[in-house]
């Protein structure tokens, strides 16, 4: 498949370009979703696609739906995306990486589950022995694991902002005390089922961020991409020692050469030498293997 920076379908109405995927309308209860081939790194979208990242991405979004399917209905439709778009050219830009989803209204919070210490939440430990105002054990080193996952949401930033981590009260507040109750306890599920079978597949997940929506009805939903190498840090599990930071699996070789190219990390970010995008590609690649059992093809 042709890498796809951005797709072109006129024959559906773009709604929103996020950095990796755009959204089409379809009707008034279903989008199309386009994960692309676009790779943001340190929050910007960088000029280089990545061969088969949207489609990888989508892949192992619908690997975890399925698997996850009897924990939280899910966004996912089940309509062929090639049947509601006109003629070949745009029907060659969609194959694995779109879907047809339910049009649900996102929740305003990012559903993150940590089981192990990393990021941001190490730097928070080392300074305050909490993790997103969470108190932890004392004496627990850099990618140690937690005594049990937590739950650490965030409110969604406007476009080119960070996210900021909020208190569970904060998240309270903002769904409603039974709502957020609900997704934490969900979250943490979804988490924990899919971190055991992922280290049977010598993947530790250290941490994921998930999206909730609802329906009119009021009806909870898992929606956009869930666990992948984008939305989590993914360990390989032979080289994961407690005190070091293990690689990250995707995005490694693109922040090491980003890092040492001196670019000062605002847009527009600079074009990627072609073997850090193969790399790229061949890890998107890989973590589906090993995920699946299966290769990509
Ligand atoms: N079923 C759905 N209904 C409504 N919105 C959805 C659904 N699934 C995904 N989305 C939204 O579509 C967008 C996906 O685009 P993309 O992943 O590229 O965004 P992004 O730039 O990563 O932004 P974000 O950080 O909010 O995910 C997200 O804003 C997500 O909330
Ligand atoms: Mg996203």
């Amino acid at each position: 498949m042709q890498p796809l920076l951005k797709s072109h379908i006129p024959s559906l109405k773009l709604i929103n370009q996020g950095k990796v995927r755009d959204l089409y309308d379809v009707d008034e209860h279903t989008m199309l979703l386009v994960a692309t081939d676009r790779l943001s790194a340190f929050d910007v979208v960088l000029p280089t696609p990545i061969q088969d990242k949207g489609a990888i991405l989508t892949q192992i979004a619908n690997f975890w739906f399925q698997k996850l399917g009897h924990i939280v209905p899910n966004h996912l439709t089940g309509i062929a995306p090639e049947s509601l778009v006109r003629d070949e050219a745009e029907k060659a830009q969609l194959g694995k990486r779109a879907i047809v989803v339910k049009k649900l209204k996102p929740l305003p919070i990012e559903a993150i589950v940590r089981g192990y210490l990393a990021g941001s939440g190490w730097k928070e430990y080392r300074s305050s022995g909490t993790v997103c105002g969470i108190r932890l054990p004392s004496g627990l080193q850099e990618a140690s694991p937690l005594p049990e996952p937590i739950f650490t949401p965030s409110s969604k930033a406007e476009v080119g902002d960070h996210d900021i981590n909020i208190t569970l009260d904060q998240a309270a507040r903002l769904l409603g005390k039974d709502l957020a109750e609900k997704v934490a306890r969900v979250s943490i599920q979804l988490y924990r089922t899919a971190a055991e079978y992922a280290l049977t597949r010598g993947i530790i997940i250290a941490d994921t961020k998930f999206e909730f929506g609802l329906d009119e009805a009021g009806q909870l939903y898992l929606i956009d991409e869930v666990l992948t190498p984008d939305s989590s840090r993914f360990w390989p599990a032979n080289q994961y020692v407690v005190g070091r930071n293990p690689p990250s699996y995707d995005k490694q070789y693109v922040r090491d050469w980003l890092e040492a190219s001196g670019w000062n990390k605002t847009p527009p970010g600079p074009e990627l030498p072609v073997e850090v995008a193969e790399k790229t590609s061949e890890k998107y690649r890989e973590a589906y293997q090993k995920l699946t059992g299966t290769a990509f093809s």
